[in-house]
């Protein structure tokens, strides 16, 4: 089967076909989605909420996204693989760069970033040297100390102004996807309309051009909470082939999110 490529979810987005997506941490779910028929496959830094247990994302390394992008690499062959920069790891261009490499060479084929236009001289360093990138706006989980919590994002007009035009920007410097999280239904399906790249949203209602949810929500193993937006395909199937299958289905016909998953 081919790889998914970058050219693969532009042409999914221009012929409106959603993307699926989904975290994964280790080889054997990496293979089980990539069989099931997941298109791209997050090392996110959710790892350090979901498997090292910490409150928030800010503690995870390099190293830590490193060796896990290893093991999933391992896994998974048709998939796209997206590794997240962790926290602090794309402060200056040199530390970015050096890092992202790491990334790479641990088997993504991109990298993601949270962030606006502070970004855009990085993202534009790294794409002229070879590295595909992904942005990622709204709630943007490293910056939740100065959010205050996990906040929806985007809600007064100043806000999804801003949220639209960084977007337009980050697409400008060279993004190749980007990921939105807990924003409105309205300014995501407006984001997602604006550009001519692919949005998968988390939180971010149906009208995004695909999904991405964390593994252990979808599975309802992530310990004692559950997101509103995430869904619980484990407790409906019970079998996880199934429950992956059922959340592809979903997403696929438009069915996952729906209003009750969503923002206002
Ligand atoms: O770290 C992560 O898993 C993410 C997704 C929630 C998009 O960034």
């Amino acid at each position: 089967m081919k790889k998914v490529s970058t050219s693969t979810l532009l042409k999914m987005k221009a012929e409106s076909e959603k993307i699926v997506a989904i975290t994964a941490y280790d080889a054997s779910f990496a293979k089980l989605f990539d069989e099931q028929g997941v298109d791209v496959i997050l090392i996110g830094d959710s790892l350090g909420m979901v498997l090292k247990g910490d409150d928030d994302t800010t503690t995870v390394t390099v190293d830590e996204i490193a060796y896990h992008t290893r093991s999933v690499s391992k896994g998974a062959s048709r998939c796209m693989i997206i590794a997240d920069m962790p926290f602090m790891s794309y402060a200056s261009p040199l530390q970015t760069y050096e890092n992202a490499a790491q990334l790479m060479a641990a088997g993504a084929t991109m990298v993601k970033m949270e962030g606006g236009k502070w970004l855009l001289d990085t993202i534009q360093g790294l794409v002229e040297r070879g590295v595909p990138v992904c942005g990622h706006l709204g709630l943007t989980p490293q910056s939740v100390h100065v959010f205050g919590g996990f906040k929806v994002q985007g809600r007064s007009e100043e806000q999804a102004t801003r949220l639209l035009n960084d977007a337009k920007a980050l697409e400008q410097a060279g993004i190749q996807l980007l990921v939105l999280e807990c924003v409105p239904v309205e300014i995501a399906e407006t984001i997602s309309q604006s550009l001519t790249i692919p949005v998968i949203g988390i939180g971010a209602g149906a009208g995004t051009d695909g999904q991405i949810l964390v593994m252990h929500d979808m599975l309802g193993i992530s310990a004692n909470y559950m997101p509103k937006f995430s869904k619980n395909y484990l407790e409906q199937t019970g079998d996880i082939r199934k429950a992956v299958s059922l959340y592809i289905d979903e997403v696929q016909s438009g069915l996952f999110p729906s209003e009750a998953h969503s923002f206002k």
